[in-house]
């Protein structure tokens, strides 16, 4: 899609072509970034380019800390937090450090396309499982799907694709699951959060951690949305400081970071993200986006779950192939993507990170379309 978009850009002009394919957040970083980057370049601090410990500088690493220790209540400190290359890089630090061939990851679907490969770069098996309609798991299929090979449990929230946050109560069930199944297979099993999109939650939700609910938990996570830094690579992981055989596990992250070849995450970065810790791009801007859209699609027709996080939509195709559908779209320069790359046909993609008039030359798509096949 990346690259259909750049062809058909070049042939019609940006200005034509409504790409809302891509999680590439239209936001440029909060001004204290430029300050920070400013900062270091007047100021440089000696070697701060060099090499540094493979879990990162301690100082980004506590500050990351305490600021996980404010939002969840859980105390953490420099030692439950490794710096990686993005959530990315963290996934696959911990699919590397934690998987032995032919274990099982499980995941639901609409899942994040990557995870699939991330869970096969390292010999595992991904057990796809379906949500509900509203994109929730069904705990019944998710208790018959744990077996003696399940050794992880890959959440999203708030979700790409479907712009879901998972609720305190249902991460408190999940909890009570994966414990119940340790109990009967004599096994561990981790609670992987990706939590990319943590602080892009709207309408004042709060955002429930895992690690009150699982103490095999370890998050992953980056600076790529809530700082529009995805070019820069920047993220950590964080291990619940109450998991069994902590320090070894914490020790196979840093290793695992070291020899999948990212030795260390970005430095100039880290002395960055170390000051921003409590700073976020505007969420009333995302807010806002998602509610011209999705009033919009709604008067239209269009059936949607309206999201309470993330900058995404999952409408329903309004006929059953939803690559016919998005092909459609396309005759209209809206791009978007078919529901069946996250595992779930039938249902459509949108990406509302993009500017204004990306947003509103699109809608235009959206009525013709949505009108063409209800009509046909
Ligand atoms: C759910 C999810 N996880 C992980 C990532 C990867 O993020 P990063 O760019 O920090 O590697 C993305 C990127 O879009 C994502 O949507």
């Amino acid at each position: 899609m990346f690259e259909e978009g750049i062809v058909l850009k070049q042939r019609y002009g940006d200005e034509n072509v409504f790409d809302l394919s891509l999680g590439n957040p239209v936001m440029e970083p909060p001004v204290e970034f430029d300050q920070e980057l400013r900062k270091l370049a007047e100021q440089p601090l000696s070697g701060m380019h060099r090499y540094m410990e493979n879990a990162g500088y301690p100082e980004t690493r506590a500050a990351v800390a305490a600021q996980l220790s404010l939002e969840t209540g859980v105390k953490l400190t420099m030692k439950d937090i490794i710096m990686t290359c993005g959530a990315a890089g963290a996934l696959n630090v911990v699919l590397r450090t934690i998987l032995n061939q032919g274990d099982e990851v499980i995941i639901f679907a609409p899942y994040f396309m990557e995870y699939l490969n991330y869970i096969e770069n390292h010999d595992g098996i991904a057990r796809v499982l379906p949500s509900d309609e509203q994109f929730m798991p069904k705990l019944d299929v998710l208790k018959a799907a744990i077996g003696a090979k399940t050794k992880a449990l890959l959440i999203n929230s708030p979700n790409n694709p479907t712009g879901v946050v998972y609720s305190e109560a249902l991460l408190r069930q999940l909890g009570e699951l994966l414990h119940e199944k340790e109990a009967q297979y004599g096994t561990q099993l981790f609670l992987i959060s990706d939590e990319a999109y943590r602080k892009i939650v709207y309408d004042k939700l709060k955002y429930p951690s895992t690690l009150r609910y699982h103490p095999q938990s370890i998050i992953v996570t980056s600076h790529s949305k809530d700082l529009a830094l995805p070019g820069e690579r920047i993220g950590y992981i964080a291990v619940d400081p109450d998991c069994s055989q902590q320090e070894e596990l914490v020790n196979g992250l840093i290793f695992c970071n070291r020899t999948l070849g990212y030795v260390n995450a970005p430095a100039l970065m880290q002395h960055i993200v170390r000051h921003l810790q409590q700073v976020t791009i505007s969420v009333d801007e995302y807010q806002r986006k998602r509610d011209f859209l999705y009033d919009h699609l709604v008067e239209m027709g269009y059936s949607v779950r309206k999201p309470q996080g993330a900058f995404y939509m999952f409408p329903k195709s309004p006929v059953k192939d939803d690559v016919a559908f998005v092909r459609e779209l396309q005759q209209w320069k809206v791009l978007t993507i078919p529901g069946g790359g996250f595992g779930s046909p039938g249902y459509f993609r949108i990406s509302y990170c993009v500017d204004d008039k990306t947003l509103e030359g699109s809608l235009t798509g959206f009525k013709k379309t949505i009108e063409k096949f209800n009509l046909g």
